[in-house]
């Protein structure tokens, strides 16, 4: 069932509650791909009731970013949640989500804003503001839906640490399901944006999971230096590269490490031509 509106949403949760059924909700932007259904059908499973939300949540969209471009599939999307055995695609405008407020202007939303220890570091230094819109729109439909349980890729690992601590500060009762990157067959990891890459850059786009695999092969050696780790990713990046960030953290905390082990996660970010890449393995 495909709905636009808060109010649907939750006379419908308000039935399945009384009924004693459990919900899972699965959070997106919509451009459902193969790493999004495999969250959906986890939900599926687990839940009684299943719930995908479809947003292209304006406010998570830093200035010169692809807000306007960013894909819209909504009949393609709805399809992939019915024949997936979803209950409720929940696709609403940005005036149900945040009223006049947010078009006339931001600063007359409430926030919820993350630590800075969590923001000021890998996306969120290039990103100012997007975690705290990602945070004010995942606690907003935490809030209509009120899931027992809401389905997170790994592929952003940075929200997802954000939003278990968003979850664990705030009380908020859900339990966060994190779902496994899923990757082509090539090794790149599946993302909407791949739509913007050219036949081309894809292939350049491979060096994010070979960076990545290769580290976790090295680590698996038993190289722990993290400098001695990072020296081995130059090898597959050239001047096509833009390369922002290859970091070694605490796949808790986000704190860094000079030594790798069995909590670290490496996260990259690289540019190439428009298009902005990132992935990230953990180590263990
Ligand atoms: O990961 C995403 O697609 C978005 O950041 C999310 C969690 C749906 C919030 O808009």
């Amino acid at each position: 069932m495909l709905v636009h509106t808060i109010a649907e949403v939750r006379e419908q949760i308000k039935k399945w509650k009384k009924e004693g059924l459990t919900v899972g909700l699965v959070p997106t932007m919509g451009a459902l791909h193969a790493g999004h259904k495999s969250l959906i059908d986890k939900s599926v499973e687990k839940c009684d009731r299943t719930v995908v939300s479809v947003f292209v949540n304006p406010i998570q969209f830093c200035p010169g970013e692809d807000l306007d471009k960013y894909p819209r599939t909504l009949d393609e999307d709805n399809k992939l949640c019915e024949d997936s055995g979803v209950d409720i695609v929940f696709a609403p405008s940005p005036k149900e989500m945040y009223g006049e407020g947010h078009i006339l202007s931001n600063d007359f939303l409430t926030y919820v804003i993350p630590p800075y220890f969590y923001v000021d570091k890998l996306c969120g230094k290039s990103r100012v503001g997007h975690f705290d819109g990602v945070c004010t729109v995942v606690n907003k439909l935490f809030n209509i839906v009120q899931p027992d349980f809401a389905f997170f890729g790994q592929k952003d690992a940075q929200q997802l640490i954000i939003i278990r601590k968003m979850v664990k500060d705030l009380n908020i009762p859900v339990e966060i399901i994190p779902c496994p990157i899923v990757r082509e067959d090539s090794g790149l990891a599946l993302s909407s944006r791949n739509k913007y890459l050219s036949a081309e850059e894809k292939e350049y786009a491979l060096a994010l999971s070979k960076i990545l695999f290769n580290i976790k092969a090295c680590y698996d050696k038993g190289v722990t230096d993290v400098r001695a780790l990072t020296e081995t990713a130059y090898a597959y990046l050239n001047n096509r590269h833009q390369l922002e960030y290859l970091e070694f953290r605490d796949e808790n905390n986000l704190e860094e490490k000079t030594t790798a082990d069995d909590n670290t996660r490496v996260f990259i970010a690289v540019k190439i031509g428009t298009v902005r890449l990132i992935d990230n393995i953990s180590l263990h």
